[in-house]
């Protein structure tokens, strides 16, 4: 794993705009993993950036989202789906057919859910996959308890992540109980993972990710379990990690190792 900690949120957002965008130069295309929530919305702004200012062209890019409400259109305004729309894809020149969701609405959700996975790999892979960190651990809607080589299907909200969504509906109840999401298992096999958390809220999820065993309590703790999982972080979300001045150093030393790596 590589650990990244960054002054503030901005910082961490800039990051991984900058690995999105450095892979993209080197493919000049990319089949990316997106989460929602507050998390990546600063990222999606600097996407936004770097589209409006020529650097970077979406026409080749490919999209999957890692999960979605169950019971709610696409239209209704806390989808996911209505989400990407509203803060990414209508603001850049993707190409909606490339966009690829878990329906809120599924005939047969078996089905659909093999169905994702099988446009997954249609489209060879996801390249790097964007997510955010429950305060429970979570990545994507894999609450605590999921199986870590899980795949896409049903899950059941925890309390604590209906209480943490509630400020984007109405009222707490009108949370939905229950999601599609990729699964663990489906989400370590993307080429990178770049896993973002920002806020003193997070401080212990982050923690038990990085530092502590890796465990279906905090299904997060996966990531130790892939090859090129980065952390990007902010100092207060950082704040309880043990290593934390190792992790600095060796970022900072990243260069000078890299000398040697090159012979
Ligand atoms: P947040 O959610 O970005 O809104 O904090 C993260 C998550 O639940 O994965």
């Amino acid at each position: 794993m590589e650990i990244i900690i960054k002054p503030d949120y901005n910082e961490v957002c800039e990051e991984a705009a900058g690995i999105i965008h450095h892979a993209w130069k080197k493919k000049n295309s990319l089949v990316l993993g997106l989460a929602t929530g507050k998390t990546p919305l600063g990222l999606y702004k600097k996407l936004i950036a770097l589209y409006n200012e020529g650097k970077i062209d979406f026409s080749s890019v490919a999209t999957f989202n890692v999960d979605e409400y169950l019971g709610l259109e696409e239209t209704h305004p806390q989808s996911f789906a209505f989400y990407m729309d509203n803060h990414l894809f209508r603001h850049i020149n993707i190409n909606k057919v490339n966009t690829n969701f878990l329906s809120g609405r599924p005939d047969n959700i078996e089905e659909h859910c093999r169905a994702y996975e099988m446009q997954i790999r249609r489209l060879g892979g996801i390249d790097i996959q964007v997510l955010g960190i429950g305060v429970n651990g979570h990545i994507a809607f894999n609450e605590p308890s999921s199986s870590l080589s899980s795949r896409t299907r049903f899950e059941t909200l925890t309390q604590e992540s209906i209480k943490a969504n509630a400020h984007f509906f109405k009222h707490e109840k009108d949370v939905p109980r229950f999601c599609l999401t990729m699964g663990v298992g489906t989400i370590l096999e993307s080429r990178m993972i770049l896993m973002l958390a920002s806020g003193k809220d997070k401080a212990k999820a982050v923690a038990g990710a990085i530092e502590g065993p890796v465990s279906a309590s905090n299904p997060a703790s996966a990531l130790q379990l892939h090859p090129q999982a980065k952390f990007i972080i902010d100092e207060e979300a950082a704040t309880k990690l043990v290593r934390k001045d190792y992790y600095r150093w060796k970022y900072e030393s990243k260069d000078k190792g890299s000398d040697f790596l090159k012979k």
